[in-house]
């Protein structure tokens, strides 16, 4: 029996989700928060997949057999097992092959969860064999995966969970950002699970009846995330929060914020924030919120728990993929 280990973190969008899909440029973070893999080799010709997110099956070719998570079971462990298939194809390896996840981002709520997961899968089973693959072929390989989830998946989240920190990133290509002084980062969840592929259906559907005003919201999009990118460099955080409010304005046009996303970005202004905005897909989910120092993003965090919701603060992870 071969074993391996990898993990890949979660992320945030600072800038330019929904946007992303259709060419226009994002800024992302890694974060301190990852999902860990482990792979090994077993005599059993079959995939077997268990998370501790309470998500468990196994596959005897393409026969899926559920022993935990139910009917979302197999959606959720799909993507993992055609991305362990296509790496035991193309090594024409005819092992069976045992992965035990484990998860400390959240999933559905913009975190990047699936991303991370697919990232940490290819890179583990591909550890176990004599070949490994580098960073740009492991993410591009998890990208794939992530398309059977939702087929128009820009592939931000798998770049920033591969390469990791803060990147600028625009089709297929990423630059990193240097940020002058820390980013103090609150994320504050509403627990409502969102379903990315159907929000990023209906910004499309928005963008074909709304042609040129889709046009011209996406420059404004680009805009930001070009003032933004400028405002961390020379760390004018305040500036960066501004911008952060302007493009929550642009996502609620969109049609994919949440009365309850609403709410908390209503809370983390009062306490104190610089900026909040919806981070990923929206429709529920969580909110990115930037404070001017760690006091504020206690003080921001606590304020958020006290009305019921989760909250916690994050840093940017520097490593990305670890394997
Ligand atoms: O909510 P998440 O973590 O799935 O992020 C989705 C980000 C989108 O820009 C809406 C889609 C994409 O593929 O970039």
């Amino acid at each position: 029996m071969t074993k391996s280990k990898a993990s890949a973190p979660a992320k945030v969008i600072l800038f330019g989700e929904h946007f992303v899909v259709h060419g226009n440029p994002a800024i992302l973070a890694s974060i301190n928060r990852r999902v860990v893999v482990n792979a090994r080799t077993i005599s059993e010709n079959r995939v077997a997949i268990r998370s501790d997110i309470g998500f468990a099956g196994h596959y005897s070719g393409s026969i899926f057999r559920m022993i935990e998570g139910g009917m979302e079971a197999k959606t959720i462990l799909d993507p993992l097992h055609s991305a362990i298939t296509r790496i035991l194809s193309s090594r024409s390896k005819k092992t069976g092959i045992e992965i035990d996840i484990s998860s400390s981002v959240p999933l559905g709520i913009g975190l990047g969860s699936s991303a991370a997961a697919c990232v940490a899968t290819v890179a583990a089973v591909t550890s176990l064999f004599q070949k490994k693959l580098n960073r740009q072929e492991i993410c591009m390989m998890a990208i794939e995966s992530e398309r059977l989830i939702h087929k128009d998946s820009s592939g931000a989240d798998c770049y920033v969970s591969t390469f990791g920190g803060l990147i600028h990133y625009r089709k297929d290509k990423f630059k990193k950002v240097q940020a002058k002084g820390p980013l103090a980062l609150i994320i504050a969840s509403t627990g409502i699970r969102h379903f990315t592929g159907d929000l990023v259906a209906s910004v499309s559907k928005f963008k074909d009846s709304n042609e040129t005003l889709f046009e011209s919201m996406a420059k404004q999009a680009a805009n930001i995330c070009v003032q933004a990118q400028g405002a961390i460099q020379s760390g004018r955080h305040d500036r960066v929060g501004e911008l952060m409010n302007e493009n929550q304005a642009l996502l609620r046009q969109l049609g994919i914020s949440h009365y309850k996303t609403d709410d908390l970005i209503d809370i983390c202004c009062k306490a104190g924030a610089l900026g909040a905005k919806i981070t990923g897909a929206g429709g529920g989910g969580a909110v990115i919120a930037l404070a001017a120092t760690k006091e504020d993003s206690e003080k921001i965090a606590s304020r958020v728990k006290a009305v019921g919701y989760d909250s916690y603060e994050v840093k940017i992870d520097r490593e990305g993929l670890a394997a």
